[in-house]
């Protein structure tokens, strides 16, 4: 039998990421915006204000669990100040590892986040 999931089984950065979200609401007249998924039904809207190919801010709303939460909120600290193309190499193991680690049954979670940011690019180059 596998034992039920804790908070305590995440590393105090995640939880500060989960307590106290940086960047959390929608940047005003946004640049980019788009909505991720899990396939679990979590969701992620990251909207991006981005000047002479940088990105200037990031904001998120997450419905999801701690580590989708803990993730959205460090990947908008990430984004922050990256060009676009550095901002595509960003990847859900970055997140991770800037977050100094997840649970490995959490860690499909954080893909929510680079999924935000290819979708959020993507709707940037459509404008
Ligand atoms: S349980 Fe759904 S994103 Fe974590």
């Amino acid at each position: 039998m596998t034992r039920p999931f804790h908070l305590s089984d995440y590393n105090k950065k995640v939880l500060d990421h989960y307590e106290n979200p940086r960047n959390v609401g929608r940047v005003a007249d946004a640049d980019a915006e788009a909505m991720a998924g899990n396939p679990d039904g979590d969701r992620m809207r990251l909207t991006l204000r981005i000047r002479q190919g940088v990105i200037e801010a990031a904001k998120f709303q997450t419905f999801g669990c701690v580590a989708a939460i803990a993730s959205s909120s460090m990947v908008t600290e990430l984004l922050r100040g990256r060009t676009l193309d550095d901002a595509l190499r960003l990847t859900n193991r970055d997140v991770v590892e800037a977050l100094g680690g997840l649970p490995d049954v959490k860690l499909e979670c954080s893909v929510i986040a680079e999924k935000a940011i290819r979708a959020a690019l993507a709707d940037y180059r459509k404008r």
